[in-house]
């Protein structure tokens, strides 16, 4: 197993990045929060496909979190990740510090619209998106990789992230991967060890419930209709919906009526102190 570079600052990143770009290899970011799964190891496996190098970069962003979300108590397994990250062969991981990405006098961010503001995660996190954008614009102009690889299991923060690149013209080709499931359907997510046992076994009702669904929107039946008994499972297994919806694939509007192509069902949920998020293709 060769050793992965820890570059624990945005100078070591960038003079790394520099020497592979001097010996004409190319370069994939895989931004993560850390507390590493199974997701996050298929994103690299991806990233390694597209490019000679790739860089992980492990940050727990304060600016994405509300005062009152988990901030906090996010899990935090540093040493495990980066075990994971070396026996996946990652080549280098990126942990800068809160000081360096927002030194003393940091008062830039980026402003969204457009998929921003669909009315999905924004309208329970309104402060959400700006940090995660203005996160991951840094990252991507410390890196300036030639792609970033971001998972679809957060699939509006995926069309931020389009959005954002494409608007202020960082040239960096964004890839989405896959959501990498547990055997029952539930999405990976860090956030899934807050779930306790009978938690974690009502937790797949979220995934069962999008795939019927899905199935009845396909079968020619009205969305909304489609939805309804979605809608109920899901609070009889002790969730609190945020909101289950059909909306467009790509500008995640709106949509109603019955099928055609190029739809998504989303869903975030509360069951107890645990909120997931899901969505799939219909
Ligand atoms: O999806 C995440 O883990 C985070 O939102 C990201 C993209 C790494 C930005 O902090």
């Amino acid at each position: 197993m060769t050793a992965i570079a820890l570059l624990p600052s945005i100078a070591a990143l960038r003079s790394q990045v520099r020497l592979w770009r001097q010996a004409g290899q190319s370069v994939a970011l895989v931004p993560t929060m850390g507390a590493l799964h199974a997701g996050h190891i298929s994103l690299v496996e991806q990233a390694k496909q597209r490019a000679d190098k790739v860089v992980a970069t492990i940050f727990v962003n304060p600016t994405q979190f509300a005062p009152t979300e988990d901030f906090s108590k996010y899990p935090r397994t540093l040493e495990a990740d980066v075990a994971k990250l070396t026996e996946i062969g990652a080549d280098a991981v990126f942990t800068p510090t809160a000081e360096d990405m927002y030194p003393e006098g940091f008062c830039t961010t980026i402003s969204l619209r457009g998929p921003a503001t669909a009315g999905l995660e924004d309208r329970f996190r309104p402060t959400h998106f700006q940090g995660v954008a203005t996160v991951v614009a840094k990252l991507l102009l410390q890196a300036l990789p030639d792609a970033a690889i971001f998972g679809q299991k957060d699939y509006q923060q995926l069309a931020v992230i389009r959005q954002l690149t494409s608007d202020l013209n960082i040239p960096v080709e964004i890839m989405g991967a896959a959501t990498v499931r547990e055997s029952d359907g539930l999405a990976m997510s860090s956030r899934n060890v807050y779930l306790s046992e009978d938690e974690r076994a009502a937790a797949p009702v979220l995934h069962r419930c999008m795939t019927k669904a899905a199935q009845r929107i396909r079968d020619g039946e009205a969305m909304e209709a489609a939805l309804a008994p979605a809608r109920n499972k899901i609070t009889s297994a002790g969730f609190e919906i945020d909101y289950l919806e059909v909306r467009d694939a790509v500008t995640l509007a709106s949509v109603e009526g019955r099928y055609r192509k190029g739809l998504r069902i989303l869903v975030a949920a509360r069951l107890g102190r645990t909120r997931l998020i899901d969505n799939i293709e219909v």
